[in-house]
């Protein structure tokens, strides 16, 4: 089945704001992290199917520290302090997948910043 992509700049986001300020993001914008822990999006998202199901982040982090986040579905965790490790600079962007397991019908996946650094420049989730 094909997947389907939700954009970060559509999505909840709390402790976050909708910018454009670097290049090769999709859709019209990416979500930059508040620069805290706790800093959050999330994507409402509708599986094809129920059951452990792959989802891609796409994301940039132009430091040179990981901005580890906290993974959850319907505000359980399902995978703590994922890494999203550096990519070259801002403007390039990597893809990070998790498989969860999502039920049938709508699913709230949120990916939350563990460190005091906030979560990186997160432009979509791939579901
Ligand atoms: C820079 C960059 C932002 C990024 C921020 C950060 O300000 O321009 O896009 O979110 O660093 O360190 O989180
Ligand atoms: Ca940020």
């Amino acid at each position: 089945f094909a997947a389907t992509d939700y954009q970060a700049e559509d999505a909840t986001v709390v402790q976050g704001t909708v910018a454009t300020n670097h290049t090769g993001y999709t859709g019209t914008g990416f979500v930059d992290y508040t620069n805290v822990k706790g800093s959050y999006v999330e994507f409402t998202v509708r599986p094809a199917s129920a059951g452990t199901t792959a989802v891609t982040f796409r994301y940039a982090n132009g430091t040179a520290t990981d901005r580890p986040m906290d993974l959850s579905v319907d505000g359980t965790v399902v995978a703590s302090a994922v890494s999203f490790p550096a990519t070259a600079d801002w403007n390039t962007w990597a893809t990070k997948t998790i498989d969860v397991p999502l039920t049938a019908g709508s699913a709230k996946i949120r990916a939350t910043a563990t460190s005091a650094a906030g979560g990186p420049n997160l432009d979509r989730v791939r579901v």
